[in-house]
């Protein structure tokens, strides 16, 4: 998808590259940044309170999301997805997606959620015009998934979430795992054996050092060759090519036609070269990486409308240098990482 739809606004010729030659082609954005989980390596309990967030005038409104939106469409982004905390937790989100699906150039919109609260929701997304959805989920087992949740969610509700987004014509939905080695990496083979032949696709994610809460170390991080072999002993497999370029999963297909399934290697091997990623905050920070220290406030411009926040989207977007998942390692990696519940993943 590298040719912009030819009803994108402007031409291509406007799309900033960064200082490593990346256009800007997918927005995550943050529509809420609380969450009803508290899963350690996110939003650990004993760190973050239950009454945690903005109050709602710090959220950009519908409207500056409209404008925000509409801007980065006119750099050359044409992907766009809704992440939190827990994006359903953010009211009238279906008004929201109604209003951003009419924007030119956007071709896909996605949302990334829990799933607690998608069995009431499903619909009214679908109408809406969302196009994808992708569920976070740790565990099948209910007890485990309910400490991966900081004790909080209700697999069940989960399950009947996915039921009622596939009742709704929400048709292959992702499931993202985030692995840990000792904490769930036994619950690899029941999540890829609940769902295959199901058309969901199970993609399995390196536990990353994002964020300043989850005491990451490499130790608990287990390779996505590992896991690719423990399944493929089981269930044999077949390496795909990527969907598009840039795509941040691997994917592999069963032998047996029963599906497929991805992995997310951003420790074993980065894929900073092709990011075409920018994240924008529930009160309107850029961030230009996952690991940022820092977010560019792109409140004063929004209020300029569309012509300001495109300007300022591009100027900084033309200074953009980051790589870090290529410099874990590196002496002069900055720690200073922003909250994954404040960029969505
Ligand atoms: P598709 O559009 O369906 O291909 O979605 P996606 O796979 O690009 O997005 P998704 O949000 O499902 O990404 C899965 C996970 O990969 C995220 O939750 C992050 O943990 C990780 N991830 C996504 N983008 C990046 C990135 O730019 N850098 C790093 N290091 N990890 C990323
Ligand atoms: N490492 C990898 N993925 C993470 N996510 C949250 N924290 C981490 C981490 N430390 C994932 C969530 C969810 C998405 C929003 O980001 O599990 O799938
Ligand atoms: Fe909430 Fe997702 Fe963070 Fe878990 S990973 S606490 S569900 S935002
Ligand atoms: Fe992009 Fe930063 Fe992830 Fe690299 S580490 S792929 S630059 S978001």
């Amino acid at each position: 998808m590298n040719a912009p739809a030819s009803h994108s606004m402007p031409s291509a010729a406007a799309s900033p590259l960064d200082m490593r030659g990346r256009p800007l082609r997918d927005l995550r954005l943050s529509v809420i940044e609380a969450c009803n989980f508290r899963c350690p390596y996110c939003m650990p309990a004993d760190r973050v309170p239950d009454d945690y967030g903005f109050d709602s005038a710090t959220r950009l409104s519908f409207d500056e999301i409209e404008t925000l939106v509409r801007g980065f469409a006119q750099l050359g982004m044409h992907k766009l997805r809704l992440t939190g905390g827990e994006p359903l937790l953010r009211k009238n989100l279906p008004t929201l997606i109604q209003r951003l699906a009419r924007i030119p150039g956007l071709d896909d919109i996605a949302l990334t959620t829990n799933g607690s609260l998608l069995a009431a929701q499903a619909r009214a997304l679908r109408e809406a015009g969302l196009g994808r959805i992708t569920v976070s989920l740790d565990a099948v087992d209910p007890a485990r998934y309910r400490d991966m949740t900081g004790g909080r969610g209700e697999i069940g509700h989960v399950l009947a979430g996915l039921e009622a987004a596939r009742a709704a014509g929400f048709e292959s939905i992702k499931i993202n795992c985030v692995v840990e080695r000792g904490i769930n990496d036994d619950q690899v083979l029941p999540l890829v054996s609940h769902f295959r032949g199901t058309g969901h696709v199970v993609r399995f994610i390196e536990f990353m050092d994002v964020g300043t809460c989850n005491e990451w170390s490499r130790d608990r991080v287990v390779p996505s060759a590992e896991l690719r072999d423990r399944i493929a002993a089981r269930w044999p497999l077949r390496a795909l090519e990527a969907n598009y370029r840039g795509e941040v999963a691997s994917r592999y297909a069963f032998e047996d036609g029963q599906g497929e399934v991805g992995f997310v290697s951003s420790v074993s091997a980065p894929f900073c070269g092709d990011c075409h990623r920018a994240r924008v905050s529930a009160d309107g920070r850029l961030y230009t990486c996952l690991f940022a220290g820092e977010g560019h406030d792109l409140r004063p411009a929004l209020a300029g409308g569309v012509d300001a926040l495109r300007e300022r989207v591009s100027s900084v977007w033309t200074r953009r240098r980051d790589r870090y998942s290529e410099m874990r390692d590196a002496a002069g990696a900055s720690r200073k990482h922003v909250e994954m519940f404040l960029i969505g993943g």
